[in-house]
């Protein structure tokens, strides 16, 4: 049960190992230029300031954030939190941006990572402190579970601090709507169940049951992610170790041809919506069906709807006892302008109080195993069970974690490509083509099973 990630080999990353630049100047701002100066050590002052990146701008994700930030000023109200947030589910728009920046030494004090590949990077690059003494300190290791453990650690050192762990597999559905076709949700559990109601339900008035909104492309990717897991462990756990080279392996052509006739149920509008609008879609009415990450419930919260009354979830066909890893976390990036603040940051983005501030209001669970869980509602308190009881774990390639970038950079292309042209041996042959034009960054070994 769970996930193991080994870690061989060194990877090629997207980023040159730097040559060490100026030292970072403390007087960017009147603040600090003023702090400065009351300053008689031979160190020089740190503002007041802390400066962090994140893309959580829906109604859900801002809740959230803006809960956490709160938690971070009730501890230390003397600093100053300046968010920066990005709009684009996903960090479709961020994660690009900060590349830049970070190439630029402009790397904020902290910005929004996910666990596992995605921030391998940045650490081959040189671009991160270790901050395997915050997590000593703070005593992380024994309330943080071990498969989280494992995703953010480089070469024996830790690197980040998960503030949750968010569910991929998820299927969000209209209460409403299933009532009135007389489908039980518990028995959607193939996806020949899942196209019959939906039949059911275009026969019934709902011209289109699936909302998809996929302008920034991933979303249809992470449908599809959710699908493939749903052709097996031992399946995805190949997709992940970069052995999914067959471009006629017959679990990827089924999880394309479910992926095909899912999209025949999908709203037209898909390539114009984001997902929190998709999501918005099943909260009104409008659609009955999103298959999204349970950040999604904090779309559903922000609505006052509640769970089990108007809205409930099932896992998509084939992932019951599965749970995938969308974990989210901050980094101490080297050379940032408020070490000091970051690493308070840290601290509070790993506590309790700030985990079971942020994650209620989020959708995922607690990334610590002593959340307080009376502070959650239903959904995430089915959620936490499940996590314990989970059989298996896989990590989210769609999210970063999975996979290494120089396939997850090309995965959004081919499967949007896929969405306009349905043509699947195309799409079988790309994917496989990308996985092994990539096959000397796959450093992970991932044990799923
Ligand atoms: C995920 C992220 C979540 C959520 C979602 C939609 O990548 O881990 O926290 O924000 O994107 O934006």
């Amino acid at each position: 049960m769970g996930v193991a990630a080994a870690v061989v080999g060194a990877g090629v990353g997207w980023l040159a190992k730097p040559t060490p630049g100026p030292a970072p100047t403390a007087t960017a701002t009147a603040t600090e230029t003023a702090t400065a100066t009351i300053t008689t050590t031979a160190k020089p002052a740190e503002a007041p300031v802390l400066e962090i990146y994140h893309w959580w701008t829906s109604g859900g994700e801002k809740a959230a954030i803006d809960a956490l930030v709160k938690v971070f000023n009730q501890k230390y109200p003397e600093i100053a939190v300046l968010q920066s947030p990005v709009a684009g589910g996903a960090g479709y728009v961020m994660k690009a941006a900060m590349k830049s920046l970070v190439l630029a030494g402009e790397a904020p004090d902290a910005f929004q990572m996910h666990a596992g590949y995605e921030g391998k990077p940045y650490f081959d690059g040189g671009y991160l402190d270790p901050i395997t003494d915050v997590w000593t300190q703070q005593g992380f290791e024994a309330v943080i579970p071990k498969v989280v453990q494992d995703m953010v650690k480089f070469g024996g050192d830790y690197y980040a601090v998960p503030v949750n762990i968010h569910r991929p597999n998820v299927v969000w559905y209209n209460k409403a709507l299933l009532d009135k076709i007389g489908a039980d949700p518990a028995t959607l559990t193939t996806w020949d169940a899942l196209t019959a109601a939906c039949d059911k339900l275009v026969a019934a008035g709902t011209a289109h049951p699936v909302s998809l909104g996929d302008s920034g492309k991933w979303a249809a990717t992470h449908a599809l992610e959710q699908i493939m897991a749903g052709e097996g462990i031992d399946f995805y756990q190949d997709y992940v170790n970069g052995k999914l080279t067959s471009a006629t392996d017959p679990k990827l052509l089924d999880a394309l041809n479910i992926f095909k006739k899912y999209l025949g149920y999908v709203n037209p509008d898909h390539a114009t919506l984001t997902w929190d609008e998709a999501t918005a879609r099943v909260i009104k009415g409008d659609a009955a069906f999103n298959v999204m990450g349970d950040w999604a419930n904090g779309e559903f919260l922000v609505a006052k709807k509640v769970y089990g009354k108007d809205y409930g979830t099932f896992p998509p066909p084939g992932t019951a006892g599965v749970y995938g890893l969308v974990i989210d976390c901050f980094q101490h990036p080297k050379g940032v302008k408020h070490p000091e603040n970051s690493r308070k940051w840290l601290t509070v983005v790993g506590s309790k109080d700030g985990q079971d501030a942020f994650n209620p209001l989020k959708g995922s669970i607690s990334a610590r195993t002593d959340a307080n869980v009376s502070k959650y509602g239903p959904y995430q308190t089915a959620a936490i069970a499940d996590f314990k009881a989970a059989k298996n774990m896989y990590p989210s390639v769609v999210h970063g974690s999975g996979a290494p970038e120089a396939f997850t950079a090309k995965l959004d292309d081919i499967m949007s490509a896929f969405v306009n042209t349905k043509d699947v041996t195309a799409a079988a042959t790309a994917f496989t083509d990308a996985i092994k034009a990539a096959s000397a960054d796959y450093t992970t070994v991932w044990k799923l099973v």
